[in-house]
């Protein structure tokens, strides 16, 4: 079990806060709108609301806030980010969804880790994942893989474990700078879903054959 604090209370706050309850972590939900967050921790049922800005309760803080936003959020909680584990959830989609709108050969997770306290860890996950699908859950025939970078193996540990207490398989894709290939393989999803499968019920796994 986990300590999960969320940030943000949108489409994949939701949807994390979801499986996060069912697979037994705590959570706490934090949303610069205090009432929305409270609303949110009530819908969940079990969930706690934060305060924004202030100590964060789980040892593990989600960034489910626009790639935009994601840099400002973690400076504006400073310190109360060191020691912990940063997931960073984010897709910097240029308008188009062809490109990325990060610099060339970086990546969200990267500009985070360069503000983000020393003694904390980024770590990019779930980005690959709809969040309509990371609302359903794996099912049987249907498992779903999460992809994750980082560069701290503890941190990435600590994400596997909460990944696999979601029922999902986490599949470790390398160091931090792996991100920008992760964030790029969510614009292989835009593709997919633009030409080919044309709705978001569908996630990037691997298949081992031996
Ligand atoms: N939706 C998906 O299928 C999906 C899949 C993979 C990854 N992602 C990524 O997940 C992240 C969240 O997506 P979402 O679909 O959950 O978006 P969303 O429904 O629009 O929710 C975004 C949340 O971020 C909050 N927020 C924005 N700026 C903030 C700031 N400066 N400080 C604190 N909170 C802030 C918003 O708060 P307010 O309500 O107060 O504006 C809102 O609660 C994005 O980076 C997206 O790229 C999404």
């Amino acid at each position: 079990m986990s300590g999960i604090s969320i940030i943000g209370v949108g489409n994949m706050a939701r949807a994390l806060g979801t499986r996060a309850l069912a697979g037994g972590n705590a959570v706490e939900v934090i949303g610069r709108d205090a009432a929305r967050a409270k609303e949110l921790a009530s819908a969940l049922g079990g969930a706690t609301a934060g305060t924004t800005g202030t100590a964060l309760a789980g040892d593990i803080v989600i960034l489910a806030v626009p790639y935009a936003s994601a840099a400002a959020v973690v400076r504006e909680y400073g310190d109360a980010l060191d020691g912990k584990v940063i997931i960073d959830i984010t897709n910097p989609f240029a308008p188009g969804l062809m490109r990325l709108d990060t610099p060339d050969g970086s990546s969200v997770a990267q500009e985070i880790a360069k503000v983000a306290p020393a003694g904390a860890h980024v770590v990019k996950a779930f980005n690959n994942l709809f969040a309509n699908v990371l609302a359903a859950g794996p099912a049987e025939g249907h498992p779903v893989d999460v992809f994750i970078a980082g560069d701290d193996a503890a941190a990435k540990a600590a994400v596997s474990a909460f990944i696999e207490s979601l029922g999902m398989r986490p599949l470790d894709t390398g160091p931090l700078p792996m991100a920008r290939v992760l964030e790029e393989a969510s614009l292989l999803e835009m593709g997919l879903l633009a030409n080919a499968v044309k709705h978001t019920n569908f996630s990037l796994g691997i298949n081992i054959l031996s």
